[in-house]
């Protein structure tokens, strides 16, 4: 199974990922995650994408495409992968197809504006895995703990609110573009097309995981 999950920040692509991955045994190649674990580790990468990461901008198509080119050789990958977050520019589509790379189903998950905020300013996330979660929507069971490690959950960097806006203007002018881009492959008659489904992001997680699971059907 190879799959690209869409969707605006704070869509819930990380959180329905898990469950998917879990069910198809394929890694979850998020470049957002990669790109936080580069910031982290303070690599000449990681200092040169936290000033665009903090703005809410995009980091360079090429550095990006470079990073997944580079994942993707991993022997994780051999029987499929979900991509988060990636791609996000009509560039980083084409490189994709470029590569030849049979795609299974694109599963855009669509949320309102307006539920975005509320959700970013509520999220906290557990650094070394990408876990997220939510004060109220979805809590861990010990607050500000990760279920699984213990570890301290935080708050990212670019969850400020007005950082949040601007991420979703950019989504709208660079990455909306790929819902026309994928829906239109998928109805032109070209069986290297992946499957293009798009699913409601408002409600509960699991309403939401129902309805990503009856989508790959
Ligand atoms: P990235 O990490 O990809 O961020 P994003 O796309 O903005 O998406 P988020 O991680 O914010 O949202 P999500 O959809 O995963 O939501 P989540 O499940 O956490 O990218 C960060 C930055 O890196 C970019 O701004 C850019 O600078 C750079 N970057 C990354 N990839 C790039 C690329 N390909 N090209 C260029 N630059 C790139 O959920 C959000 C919150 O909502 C959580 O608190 C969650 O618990 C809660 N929630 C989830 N579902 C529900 C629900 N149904 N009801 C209520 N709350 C819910
Ligand atoms: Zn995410």
């Amino acid at each position: 199974m190879r799959l690209i999950l869409l969707g605006p920040p704070g869509a819930g692509k990380g959180t329905q990922a898990a469950f998917i991955t879990e069910k198809f045994g394929i890694p979850q190649i998020s470049t957002g995650d990669m790109l936080r674990a580069a910031v982290k580790a303070q690599t000449p990468l990681g200092l040169e994408a936290k000033k665009i990461m903090d703005t809410g901008g995009l980091v360079s198509d090429d550095i990006i495409i470079g990073l997944v080119r580079d994942r993707l050789e991993q022997p994780d990958c051999e029987n499929g992968y979900l991509f988060d977050g990636f791609p996000r520019t009509i560039p980083q589509a084409d490189a994709l197809k470029e590569a030849n790379i049979a795609l299974d189903f694109v599963v855009e998950i669509v949320v309102p504006d307006e539920n975005i905020i509320e959700r970013m300013s509520g999220r906290r996330v557990h650094p070394a895995s990408g876990r997220s979660y939510h004060v109220t929507f979805n809590p861990p069971k010990t607050p500000d703990v990760d279920d699984l490690t213990g570890e301290a959950l935080v708050q990212r960097d670019d969850d400020r609110e007005e950082t949040v806006r601007h991420r979703l203007s950019v989504y709208q002018q660079q990455t909306r573009p790929l819902v026309d881009y994928y829906s239109g492959w998928a109805q032109s008659g070209d069986d290297n097309a992946p499957a293009f489904r798009q699913v409601s992001g408002v409600g509960s997680l699991e309403e939401i995981r129902q309805r990503i699971a009856d989508a790959l059907k």
